[in-house]
C-alpha cells in the first residue's frame, strides 16, 4: 500500500517503472524469454519510493519480493507489459528498465504443442514484433512523461551505440550498461549515464547505490531536489 503522505526530494512525484523480462507463450506449457532477473528495476522502485515518490512498477516474472512502498503490477507478456504501463499515466517519469523480448511467437497454440510428431524435420517458429514500450511512451502527445529513461545493455562501443539509443527510440536519457564483465544477474553494475547533451561514467558499484544516483539525479531533474 502506498502511504498517503510521503515525504523526501521526490514527494508528489508519480514514477512508473519497467523491470524483468518478459515471458511470450509459445504454448500452454512453453515460452521465450531472457535472463533479466530484475534486480535493478526492483533497487529504482525502490530508491524512487525511498525519495518519496508515488510507484508503479510493472513487472515481468521475476523471483524477486515486491519493493515495500511500491504498486507492484505483474505481467508477463510484452503486450501486457504496454497495457499496464498505458493504464499507469499520467506519469511524471518513466525508467524503462524490463528487457523486453523483441518477438513473441506469431501464434500461442491453446493446447500443447506436439513438436515431436514432426519427426522429419525441425519445426519453423514464426514470429511476430512485439512492441516498443520506451518508445511508444517517449513519443506520446498526451501524457508523454517529463522525463523518460531507457536502458541500454551493450558489450562493445557502449556509448556510441547507446546514444543511437537514445535518439531512435526519443527518449530524455539512457543508462548505459557495460555488459562485457560479469554484472549479468550479479550485485554490481558499470555504468555511464548519458543526456541529449552529456555522459558520465559511474564508477563500478552496487546496483543498489546505482538506484539511489540515479534518484538524486531524477530529483534534480524534476525540480524537486530539496534545494
Ligand atoms: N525496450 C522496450 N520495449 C521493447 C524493447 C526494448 O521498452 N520491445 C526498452 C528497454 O526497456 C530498454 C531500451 O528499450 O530501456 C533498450 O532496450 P534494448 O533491448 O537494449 O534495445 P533494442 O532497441 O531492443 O535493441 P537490441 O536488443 O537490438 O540491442
Ligand atoms: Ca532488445
Amino acid at each position: 500500500a502506498l502511504s498517503g503522505q510521503a515525504s523526501g526530494p521526490l514527494a508528489g512525484v508519480h514514477a512508473l517503472i519497467t523491470a524483468g523480462p518478459t515471458r511470450e507463450p509459445l504454448d500452454p506449457v512453453r515460452y521465450l524469454s531472457n535472463h533479466s532477473s530484475g534486480r535493478q528495476g526492483y533497487a529504482i522502485a525502490s530508491a524512487l519510493a525511498a525519495a518519496g515518490a508515488s510507484v508503479t512498477l510493472v513487472s515481468g516474472p521475476v523471483a524477486l519480493a515486491p519493493p515495500r512502498n511500491v504498486n507492484l503490477v505483474q505481467v508477463e507478456t510484452a503486450r501486457q507489459m504496454l497495457k499496464a504501463c498505458e493504464d499507469a499515466l499520467p506519469a511524471d517519469v518513466f525508467v524503462s528498465v524490463a528487457a523486453v523480448a523483441d518477438w513473441r511467437p506469431a501464434r500461442a497454440a491453446t493446447k500443447k504443442l506436439k513438436i515431436k510428431a514432426v519427426d522429419t524435420e525441425a519445426p519453423a517458429m514464426e514470429l511476430a514484433e512485439n512492441p516498443d514500450i520506451l518508445r511508444t511512451l517517449s513519443n506520446k502527445r498526451k501524457h508523454r512523461p517529463r522525463l523518460v529513461v531507457g536502458f541500454a545493455a551493450e558489450t562493445h562501443d557502449v556509448e556510441a551505440y547507446a546514444r543511437a539509443k537514445l535518439e531512435r527510440k526519443g527518449c530524455d536519457w539512457i543508462i548505459a550498461n557495460d555488459v562485457s564483465g560479469d554484472v549479468m544477474g550479479g550485485a554490481d553494475n558499470e555504468v555511464v549515464l548519458i543526456t541529449r547533451e552529456t555522459s558520465e561514467r559511474w564508477p563500478r558499484m552496487g546496483k543498489d547505490e546505482v538506484a539511489r544516483r540515479l534518484a538524486g539525479k531524477i530529483a534534480a531533474e524534476l525540480g524537486h531536489d530539496g534545494g
